[in-house]
């Protein structure tokens, strides 16, 4: 399986396609943006990182029986995919209020909610990634019902696995966004990401932020905190 044209550049990372028609390779890079493209700069490693933390979650995430486009990685920044359409929709769960949570409600950030929150957005950059709701998903046809049912399922299951297995490390799962796609077969499968680009992660004792919202608010020790991540993940 070697790698062959670019497919898809984003913001964090690069899709490829591959000799396998199933199979994409994706390359994470350093480059980091924030409000929607506003704020750009790079975080040195992220991209190592980030391949790493996303693929050892991946994992985690498939041993628990959720499917994942996950297949191997290829090299420090690369990994292999399982080709997928991306379902335009960034789903968020929130287990603390923070960010735009805590703008838009009131809510001071770490105030605890007391059920989890799930939120979707409508994936695209010119709008601003506009939150929706269930009934605008159905009425744009991004998903069915059955989709949408089981995207919010895996979700909440995932939230599941993420935070018993971060507790242990000592992280607290503030929030995270995830993105879904489907397989030729139309399965439904996780996709994307889930590093410190795309969750809240606190330390459960000082409460100190590990994610990018030391980049997003000039909080300095940004390349510290993806490492402490790495670090913690991989039990160093
Ligand atoms: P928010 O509080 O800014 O809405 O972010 C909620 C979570 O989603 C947070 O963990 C960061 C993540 N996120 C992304 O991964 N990509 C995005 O474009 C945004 C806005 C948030
Ligand atoms: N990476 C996203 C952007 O630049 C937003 C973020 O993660 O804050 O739009």
């Amino acid at each position: 399986m070697d790698r062959t044209n670019q497919v898809y550049e984003g913001k964090a990372k690069k899709v490829f396609a591959t000799t396998d028609p199933e199979i994409y390779v994706v390359e994470y890079k350093d480059d980091a943006t924030a409000f929607n493209g506003l704020k750009k700069g790079t975080i040195a490693g992220k991209g190592v990182i980030n391949n790493r933390v996303t693929n050892h979650l991946m994992r985690l995430i498939e041993d628990n029986g959720i499917p994942t486009h996950y297949v191997r990685q290829i090299s420090d920044r690369e990994t292999a995919v399982r080709k997928v359409k991306i379902i335009p929709i960034e789903v968020i769960v929130r287990n603390i209020a923070a960010g735009s949570l805590s703008k838009r409600l009131g809510l001071p950030e770490g105030t605890k909610l007391s059920s989890t929150v799930l939120e979707y957005c409508y994936k695209d950059d010119e709008l601003g990634d506009p939150m929706i709701n269930e009934y605008h998903i159905k009425a744009m046809g991004l998903a069915s019902e059955e989709e949408l049912r089981l995207i919010a399922d895996y979700s909440f299951r995932i939230n599941r696995i993420l935070c018993g297995y971060l507790q242990d490390l000592k992280i607290e799962l503030i929030d995270f966004k995830l993105e879904f796609g489907k397989t030729s077969d139309g399965t439904v499968i996780l996709a994307d990401e889930i590093s410190p680009d795309t969750c809240r992660f606190w330390d459960t004792e000082t409460g100190e932020k590990l994610d990018k919202d030391r980049f997003r608010r000039d909080l300095g020790h940004v390349e510290d905190a993806y490492q402490e991540i790495l670090r913690r993940l991989m039990g160093a």
